[in-house]
C-alpha cells in the first residue's frame, strides 16, 4: 500500500528542512526524503564548521540570476532578521565576523539541531537514507517510487540542491526532474570557486603560493559586472580567497579579470613623485605597502629587478611597475570545478516558477527551492538565506 501525504519534500538540506518545518507546523502531513546517510552535510561543513547562516544585509542585489527580480518576494517575506529570531529563540549563540556575516559561536551542528527540532515540532515524517527511483504525476497526485516503498502526495518539493561537492551526495536530481516535466533550466556551472591558470603561464607566480592580501577585483560589463574588495590568496595552481570566490561567479570562460593589488596607492605616482628622495631599492620600497615576499616575487615574476635603486629607474620603468600592480589583467583557463565550488550557478529557470510560492506554473503541485533554482548568492551567508527564504515561500504554499 502506498503511503499518503499532503506534501513530499525531496532533499533534507537547508531549504528542504526549512520548508518541511513550516508546512508541518501549519498542520500539513509532510514527508522528508533524502538519500544521504548523514543529515545536512553541507550545513555541517559550511563556514569552516561554524555555518555562516545568514547575512544581516542580505537583499536581492547580493544574488545572481537570469531574472534579478525573482528573489525579491521570498527574501522580503522571510528576511535575515526572521532567521536570526529563530536562532535566538533556539538559544544558539553567534557572532558577526565580517561585512554582516553571522556565524555560530560553537558549531554548525547547532543549526542542524535547530532545523531538526523545527521539523519535529511539525511532526514531519522522515525517509532517510532513501533512494528515489522516479516521480510521476497522475491526475492531481504525484507518486514517488522510493526505496522505502511508494509514496503518494498532492505536492512535491524538489530541494536537492546543486552539483557542488559530489563526494557528500550532490546529484543532478533537480535538473533530471525538470527535464522529465519539460521545465527549462539555465546551464549549471561552478560558482564561488578558486580559479586556475595555464601551468606554463602561472609558473612565475608559483612561489607566491600562500600569500594573501586585500585587493580589488572586477570582471564583466554592465549588468553582468562583478566588483569586489576582499582578500586574495595565491595558490600553486592559481588564485583563491574571498575576492576570487566572489568574482568567480561573474567570470565567463575566455574573459579577463582585472586586479588592483594595492587599491589604496597609485603605485606609479607614488614612486615617480618621491623618486629622488627614495634611497631604497625597488623591492624594499614595495615591501612598505605589501608582504615583502610578494614584493620581491612580484617584481621577479614580471621581469623587474628588485635590487634596482628606485632613484636610478626611469619614469617609464616605474610606470610599468605601477601598471603591473594597479592594473593586473589576467585570463584564467578554468576553475577548480564542482569538487571545490561552494555553490552551483544556474538551475531551474526562474521564469518557469512563481516568485511568491516557488511552484512550477505549468505543473501545478511541483515546486523547486534552494540551490536547485537559478538564484545564487554571494559568499557570506547569502546562499543559506536563499535556502531559508525559498523554503519558507514553498512551505507556506504547499
Ligand atoms: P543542500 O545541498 O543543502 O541539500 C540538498 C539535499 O538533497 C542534501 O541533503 C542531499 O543529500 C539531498 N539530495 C541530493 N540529491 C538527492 C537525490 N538524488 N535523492 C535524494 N536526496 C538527494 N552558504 C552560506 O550561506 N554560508 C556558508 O557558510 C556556506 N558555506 C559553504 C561551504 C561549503 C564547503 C559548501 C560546499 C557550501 C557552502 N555554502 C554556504 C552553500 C550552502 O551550503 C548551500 O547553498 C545550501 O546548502 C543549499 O541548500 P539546499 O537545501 O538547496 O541544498
Amino acid at each position: 500500500m502506498a503511503e499518503q501525504f499532503d506534501a513530499a519534500i525531496i532533499g533534507a538540506g537547508a531549504a528542504g528542512m526549512m520548508c518541511a518545518a513550516v508546512a508541518g507546523q501549519r498542520g500539513k502531513k509532510v514527508v522528508l526524503i533524502d538519500h544521504a546517510t548523514r543529515l545536512a552535510e553541507k550545513i555541517r561543513i559550511s563556514g569552516g564548521g561554524r555555518c555562516n547562516f545568514t547575512n544581516i544585509e542580505a537583499g536581492p542585489n547580493n544574488f545572481l540570476s537570469g531574472n534579478p527580480h525573482f528573489a525579491k518576494s521570498a527574501l522580503a517575506r522571510y528576511t535575515s532578521r526572521d532567521f536570526i529570531s529563530l536562532v535566538k529563540k533556539s538559544r544558539i549563540s553567534y557572532h558577526e565576523k565580517h561585512k554582516g556575516q553571522l556565524f555560530c559561536d560553537r558549531s554548525s551542528e547547532d543549526i542542524i539541531a535547530m532545523l531538526k527540532a523545527e521539523c519535529d515540532a511539525g511532526h514531519v515524517t522522515w525517509r532517510m537514507p532513501c533512494k528515489i527511483v522516479g516521480i510521476n504525476k497522475e491526475g492531481e497526485m504525484f507518486s514517488i517510487q522510493a526505496e522505502a516503498g511508494q509514496i503518494n502526495a498532492e505536492k512535491v518539493v524538489i530541494a536537492t540542491g546543486g552539483l557542488s561537492i559530489p563526494k557528500i551526495g550532490a546529484t543532478d536530481f533537480a535538473y533530471r526532474i525538470a527535464t522529465q516535466f519539460g521545465i527549462k533550466t539555465v546551464d549549471p556551472r561552478p560558482g564561488l570557486v578558486p580559479l586556475t591558470f595555464n601551468a606554463a603561464e602561472w609558473q612565475p607566480f608559483v612561489d607566491l603560493a600562500g600569500i594573501a592580501l586585500e585587493v580589488e577585483v572586477e570582471t564583466g560589463e554592465k549588468k553582468a559586472r562583478g566588483h569586489f574588495r576582499e582578500d586574495l590568496l595565491f595558490t600553486h595552481r592559481g588564485l583563491s580567497g574571498p575576492a576570487i570566490l566572489q568574482i568567480s561567479s561573474y567570470w565567463q570562460p575566455g574573459t579577463a579579470l582585472k586586479l588592483n593589488l594595492l587599491p589604496e596607492i597609485d603605485v606609479a605616482d607614488a614612486l615617480i613623485a618621491g623618486k629622488n628622495g627614495i634611497k631604497k631599492n625597488l623591492g624594499n620600497q614595495l615591501a612598505q605597502w605589501m608582504p615583502s615576499r610578494l614584493a620581491e616575487g612580484w617584481l621577479l615574476a614580471n621581469g623587474f629587478n628588485p635590487d634596482a635603486r628606485v632613484a636610478d629607474l626611469s619614469d617609464k620603468a616605474l610606470r610599468q611597475v605601477g601598471q603591473s600592480l594597479n592594473h593586473w589583467t589576467i585570463i584564467p583557463n578554468g576553475s577548480e570545478g564542482y569538487r571545490k565550488a561552494e555553490v552551483t550557478l544556474g538551475g531551474i529557470d526562474t521564469r518557469t516558477l512563481s516568485q511568491q510560492t516557488m511552484m512550477v506554473e505549468a505543473v501545478p503541485g511541483l515546486y523547486f527551492i534552494g540551490e536547485a533554482v537559478d538564484v545564487t548568492g554571494w559568499l557570506g551567508g547569502y546562499n543559506f538565506q536563499w535556502a531559508w527564504s525559498s523554503g519558507v515561500a514553498a512551505g507556506l504554499s504547499i
